[in-house]
């Protein structure tokens, strides 16, 4: 299977997914990595992988529609089963999640549906939550609201703050990323509406 990952920055979730693809646990390759910063490191790793890595800036482009449409075409490029989205932070018009409806992943977090945007962990430990997480949800056009594949949880302690709190999240994004993602190259996974649907594991 085809994988493009888009990303803005780290990539940390972005080597997850390259390492689980090295090692067959993903039945499917990192064909591209696409970034809208020049910057970030996650095209480095892109690069070391073995992966086609692009940056394209939205600062080219004049409007959200011109940008997102570019991005497709260039995404388009590399014939995808499914579109990653690992830390890319742009909001996506509804024509580019349309088209690809189905196969537009992505990771958040937080435990959805709490928290949904940006600033995840300083809310959590604001709000006194005793558990947060990290959810992996298909996207449709609601910012954070698509259906939810798989969530992990962490504990939020009283000496947390949110850089803590990060790290252990992080952990389990590294986790849970990689296991859905192989569930959908083995054909297991789809979304069908406001739902994500895993068929057993076959014999
Ligand atoms: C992750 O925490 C992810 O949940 C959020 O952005 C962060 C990306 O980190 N969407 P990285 O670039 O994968 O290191």
């Amino acid at each position: 299977k085809s994988i493009v990952v888009l990303i803005s920055g780290n990539g940390s979730n972005l080597q997850a997914i390259l390492d689980a693809c090295a090692s067959g646990f993903i039945a499917g390759k990192v064909t591209a990595v696409i970034s809208n910063k020049a910057d970030a490191y996650g095209l480095l790793r892109a690069r070391e992988a073995g992966s086609s890595a692009h940056c394209l800036a939205h600062s080219d482009y004049a409007s959200r529609e011109s940008y997102d449409l570019a991005l497709q075409q260039l995404i388009e490029q590399f014939t995808p089963d499914l579109v990653v989205l690992a830390g890319f932070m742009r909001i996506l018009s509804p024509g580019f999640v349309q088209h690809f409806s189905g196969k537009l992943l992505n990771i958040h977090p937080s435990l959805l549906p709490k928290y949904q945007g940006l600033r995840t962990h300083q809310r959590a430990i604001e709000a006194g939550d005793q558990m947060h997480g990290c959810s992996v949800h298909f996207v449709t056009e609601e910012l954070d609201g698509g259906p939810v594949v798989l969530q992990a949880k962490v504990p939020i302690f009283s000496d947390d703050d949110a850089e803590t709190v990060a790290e252990r999240v992080h952990e389990q994004e590294y986790r849970i990323y990689p296991l859905v993602i192989r569930w959908f190259c083995q054909g297991r996974l789809r979304q069908q509406g406001q739902q994500a649907l895993l068929d057993d594991e076959p014999l």
